[in-house]
């Protein structure tokens, strides 16, 4: 099995990051991570990355001018580095419509809700001030409007009454270094087909040919 390369993009922490690390390290996953670019120096999980010895990059979205020339720029890296699958892994930026074309269904991100509800950048507070019982989170195949397109896997967790920002945003992190290897490992196998908004995942044949149930 020819393993797909990788680009994750990030702009802090890694968590998630270290979460697709420590999958591709295995043996039969059938993806590796060839490059992490960053958009801001300072981002921790640019150290990761390179005690993985992965290369990584800074791409400062401010050093351009327009976003297109800043996409260009992380596309031209990307494809230096022969990536097949582009991860979103807390990357904050929004990126422009024809960067998300050449990347259509090969760029997943991941969100820390329930989508569509609670898109953006403030989800948890959101989530807290607006007194749901559940939240969770969503990967998903980019697509040009912010935290939208077609989900392939969502993982939910409990809203507890005397929840902060801080323990939501842990329970839910535990849940989304899960379930971001799990799409990662589906894509790369090529076991998804998008149909409109709908994601289907094929099962897997295991050695003695029988079918394992996605989930
Ligand atoms: C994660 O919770 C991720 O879902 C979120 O940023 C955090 C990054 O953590 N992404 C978004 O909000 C994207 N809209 P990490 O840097 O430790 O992986």
């Amino acid at each position: 099995m020819k393993k797909k390369k990788i680009g994750v993009l990030i702009s802090g922490g890694g968590s998630n990051l270290q979460a697709l690390i420590e999958a591709c390290a295995a043996a039969d996953y059938p993806a590796e991570i060839s490059v992490v670019i960053s958009n801001k120096e300072s981002a921790y999980g640019l150290n990761r990355a390179r005690e993985h010895h992965i290369p990584a990059h800074i791409i400062n979205h401010k050093d351009y001018e327009t976003r297109e020339a800043f996409d260009d720029a992380m596309h031209t890296l990307l494809m230096h580095h022969q990536v097949d699958i582009v991860c979103l892994a807390g990357f904050m930026r929004l990126l422009s419509p024809a960067f998300v074309k050449r990347w259509q269904d090969r760029m997943l991100n991941i969100h820390p809700s329930l989508l569509p509800a609670f898109k953006g950048a403030h989800a948890h507070e959101d989530v807290l001030a607006s007194g749901v019982r559940f939240s969770g989170c969503t990967v998903h195949f980019v697509r040009p409007e912010m935290d939208s397109g077609p989900v392939i896997v969502q993982a939910v967790v409990p809203v507890l009454p005397q929840d902060t920002l801080e323990t939501l945003a842990a329970r839910v992190l535990e849940q989304e270094h899960r379930i971001y290897p799990l799409a990662l490992r589906w894509l790369a196998e090529g076991r998804l087909s998008v149909s409109g908004n709908k994601v289907m995942v094929k099962s897997a044949k295991a050695a003695d040919g029988a079918l394992i149930n996605p989930l």
